[in-house]
This record gives structure tokens, sequence and C-alpha cells, in this order.
């Protein structure tokens, strides 16, 4: 960082005209109008005039800098760090504004960095002297200015925080909100159900600390899968008067829920939208590699009408294994029994309306692994679950083995998954989901190379079905998303708060 420092006293003030004294600019502001001209003077005295190039920084988020500061010329742009390491713009600080005053009562670190936009001038004024001259040693009346001042500054922020709430975004009346990371078929869907009273921002971007300033003028985010609503994401929303999250997906692990409560904002989402589009997925998926029709439809469409190498086995009379049979895994047992399989579970939290109705035999999860022909994934990803089907795993299933994962890419050792179909003791893959999804799915990546070496190489076997989770899409689903959030917000929006909102998020008791 490249500062210099000029003194005031010597370098300047002699020719300086009104237009440049600290004088000038304070009067500015109505507080200043009548003070007399010794604390003027005291202010020229004992600041430091400062001056900073274009594009350099003045100081960094979290470091100590107990000084005052007046903008004398160009001016400031004020950055935070998102998680992910950027640095998002917060907003734009021009000459003649006072920085630091909070810290001043507080002696708290700095919250954000301060990068110059222009050739920029400041005075800084070192607390410890201001102090010394506010509030003078021996005199019970400083002290109790001091008092005054610091609880004063507490109800300053208090009361932004009401202005805030009764600014036309925190006000009653028509809906404003920002839905991110939308895509055409999400947008068409929730346009049919909109509301009259309700207007609605598609963006396509990501909501995160980088984006979430685009959510300005609305007074709720709607928010998937792939966003990062962590703390200083909610801390811009907050600013911006956004007092919900209205979640378009079951999953909220990638909202910080400590924080939105720190905040007091309401986090509401959609518990259950189609198991039937999942589960159907996965026996779509099934069907298709065990029976080779993503070979045979682009053979046929260069006029290869051969059979060869397209040979699958019939499902009726195998055995299917199901890993998780909550909503998803229970409608997939019942797609199972359809086909006439023998169908075999393993789950934390046995369900027995299913093993009483003679649908699925529960296993220990080895006799599952071992006894299979094909093995369906439908737990959650939890520390528990995470790479539950490793080389060991591989290692104690049947020779030739399908494998379908429509429920979490973690679930699987992708690695291990690899050797597995190398040595052919797994017969196929049918994938909707992968362990590091993120960086690709969901976008358009065909001008791109792809970098990720592991998903390259899953792509080149020919038994392997991999789809960009899309288990979910079908129009039903994506009606039930869009009726049930739009249900959520209405229900926040007619006064309901906390446990009265039929599906709030609460953060875990840590
Ligand atoms: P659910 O909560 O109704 O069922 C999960 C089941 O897994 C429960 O019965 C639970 O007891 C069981 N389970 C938990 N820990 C387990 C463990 N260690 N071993 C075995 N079983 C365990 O959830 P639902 O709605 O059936 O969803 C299942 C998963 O499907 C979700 O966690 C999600 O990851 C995935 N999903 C994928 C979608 C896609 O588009 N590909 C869309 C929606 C969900």
């Amino acid at each position: 960082m490249k500062l210099t420092a000029v003194d005031f006293k010597t370098e300047g003030f002699s020719f300086m005209t009104e237009k440049y004294d600290i004088k000038a600019i304070l009067k500015n502001y109505a507080s200043f109008e009548n003070l007399p001209e010794s604390v003027f003077q005291f202010l020229r005295d004992k600041s430091q005039e400062i001056s900073i190039e274009e594009g350099e920084t003045f100081f960094e988020e979290g470091q100590k800098d107990e000084r005052l500061i007046i903008i004398k010329s160009g001016g400031f742009d004020a950055f935070r760090q998102s998680n992910q390491g950027n640095n998002v713009f917060l907003r734009r600080i021009p000459d003649g504004e006072l920085v630091g005053l909070t810290s001043f009562f507080t002696n708290g670190l700095r919250s954000a960095t301060l990068k110059a936009f222009m050739p920029t001038k400041v005075w800084a004024l070192d607390f410890p002297t201001l102090k010394q001259y506010m509030f003078p040693e021996g005199q019970d009346g400083s002290l109790l200015s001091e008092a005054l001042i610091s609880l004063l500054s507490e109800k300053i922020r208090t009361k932004n925080k009401l202005i805030a709430e009764s600014s036309p975004n925190g006000r009653k009346g028509k809906t404003k909100i920002a839905f991110f990371d939308t895509q055409p078929y999400m947008e068409a869907v929730f346009k049919k159900f909109c509301p009259e009273d309700q207007d609605y921002t598609f963006i396509n971007a990501r909501l995160s600390a980088e984006t979430a300033r685009l959510a300005e003028g609305h007074r709720a985010v709607c928010s998937f899968v792939n966003d990062t609503v962590d703390e200083l994401t909610i801390d811009i929303l907050r600013n911006l008067g956004i007092k919900l999250v209205a979640l378009r997906c079951a999953g909220f692990n990638h909202v910080d829920l400590q924080a939105c409560e720190a905040r007091d904002v309401t986090v509401v989402r959609v518990p259950e939208y189609s198991p039937y589009a999942v589960a159907e997925h996965a026996t779509a998926m099934l069907m298709c590699l065990n029976r080779r029709l993503h070979r045979a439809y682009n053979r046929v469409r260069e006029g290869n009408f051969t059979l060869n190498e397209l040979v699958g086995f019939d499902i009726h009379g195998k055995t299917v294994g199901i890993i998780g049979t909550g909503k998803i895994g229970k409608a997939f047992v019942k797609q199972m029994n359809g086909f006439g399989a023998n169908v075999v579970a393993y789950d934390l939290y046995p369900d027995l309306s299913l093993s009483d109705a003679g649908l699925v035999q529960y296993l220990d999860l080895n006799d599952v692994f071992a006894k299979s022909d094909i093995i369906s994934l439908h737990s959650p990803l939890t520390p528990e679950t995470h790479h539950m089907i490793d080389g060991e795993s591989i290692s104690r299933m049947k020779k030739g083995v399908i494998l379908v994962n429509t429920s979490r890419g973690g679930l699987i050792d992708t690695v291990a998954l690899i050797n597995g179909l190398k040595t052919k003791q797994i017969g196929g893959a049918a994938l909707d989901v992968y362990e590091e999804e993120s960086e690709y799915f969901f976008q358009d990546k065909s001008a791109d190379v792809i970098s990720d070496d592991t998903l390259a190489r899953l792509l080149t076997f020919n038994n392997v079905l991999v789809t960009s989770h899309q288990a979910f899409l079908t129009e039903d689903a994506l009606t039930q998303i869009a009726k049930i959030t739009i249900e959520n917000i209405q229900q926040y929006e007619h006064g309901y708060r906390g446990k009265d909102l039929k599906n709030l998020v609460v953060p875990p008791k840590s």
C-alpha cells in the first residue's frame, strides 16, 4: 500500500482556497454550522492531509484504523470480501463525506476495504487526539458527553433499521421479488402462477455476495440450489431492506441460517414437490442404460441399424437394491415392483408400511450391496453417507452391477467408481448428480474444454449415462415448486411470522 502523508499546516493550507478547507466541507453538515472558528482551527492543526493514488487501497477490511477521515477530493469504492474470496462492491463514498464515525465510538475494526476510484485527498485525524479535545480528562461533563454520544450512535443504528423497513422497499403494497439463477423453463412456470399484486424480476445470475445488489428495489429474493446465501450476501440483502429469502427447493445447505436469524431474515422453502419426478427419472436412466437406448439412438440416426452390443437384460426377476426409502425411494420401490423385480432396501429408519405390504425386504447395507443386480441411491448426503459407495463397497457388489444415483454426487467416490468401471466390476452407471457438479451442471460449457479430468474420464465410458441434475424437471414438479414458493411469499406478506409460516426453515440448534 502506498500512502503519501503531507503535513497539512506546511503544505497547502496557506494558499488553500475556501473550497478545499475543512470548514467549508464540514459546514455542509447542519450540525457543524454554528461551531466557532477555533474548532475548525483545531481540526486543521491536528489533521494530516494524505494523498491516495487512483486504484490504491487506503485501508483493508479487518484492519485497525483509528482515524476520522474527511474526504477532501476524489473518493473511495467500499468493498467487502465474500466467502469465495472476491471483493464485493458495497457503495461509492464521494468527497465531502466523513468516514470512521462509528469506529470512533466503538473502536471497532474497519468493516470494509476502501479503494480510491480516482486520485484522492483526505484529512485524517487520530482518534486519541480527537477524544482528548472532545472529552478533556477531569471533567465529569465530558464523561457524560461521551456516554450520551455513544448512546446516540446506538439509537442511530436502530433508527437506520426502522427507516430501511419503512422505505418504499419495506412498505406494504406490490411485492417485488428478485428471482436468482432463473432459467427459461422456471421463468415460464412462475409467470403462469404470478399473482397480480406481485412483481417478479428474473435474474440469470446465481445469488451471491457478488450479485446480491441486483435485488435492490425488491422486497424478497427467491433462491435456488447453487446460490451462495452466506453472511455477507445476507448483510447486503438486509441493507437493501430485504427480509425474506424464499427457497424454491427443499435443501437449504447453501444458506447461512444462523446469520439469517441474527439479522431477522426469514427463510422459507419447498419441502416436497414431486418425488415421482425424481423416481421416474431414475427408472428412465436405468432403462436407457440397460437397453442401450443412448447408443441405439445415435446409431440409427447415422443409418446404422445393427444390434451388436445393444443387448440388455430384463428387470423382471432381478434384485433391485434401494438405499434410502424416503419419499423418492418409496416411489422407486413401487415402480420397481411394477417391473416384477425382487426389491431389497436399506434405510436407517425402515418404512414398515412398505415391508408389511410385501413391496420390499429390508436388509443390512452389505447384504444390499452383495445381492443386488441394480443399486439405486435415494438417501440424503450427510457426513455418514458421504462416499458410501467407495472402493470397498464396490468390491462387495455383484460383478456387473448397475449403479443409479439421482440423489447427491457426494454419495459416490467417483475415482473408485471409475476404477470399478475399468475392471468391469461395475456394469454401468446412471448418474444425474456428480460430486463437483456446480462447476458444470445447469450451464452451457460446450464451447469450453472440460478441465475436470474425473468428469471427462467418466464421459468416455459408453456404459455411463450422465444427466445434468434434471431428475426434478417435470411440468408437475415445477408447477408445485412455483405454487408453494408463491404461497410461502404470500403467507409472509400477510403478516405470518416464525412458526406460523408453514414452510419456515429454522437453523438447527448447535
Ligand atoms: P427423504 O428425506 O424423504 O428420504 C431420505 C431417506 O433416506 C429417509 O428415509 C432416511 O431415513 C434415509 N436415510 C438417511 N440417512 C441414511 C443413511 N445413512 N443410510 C440409509 N438411509 C438413510 O428425502 P427424499 O425427498 O426422498 O429425497 C432423497 C434425496 O434425493 C435428497 O436427499 C436429495 O439429495 C435427492 N434429490 C435429488 C433431486 C434431483 O433432481 N436429482 C431432486 C430432489 C431430491
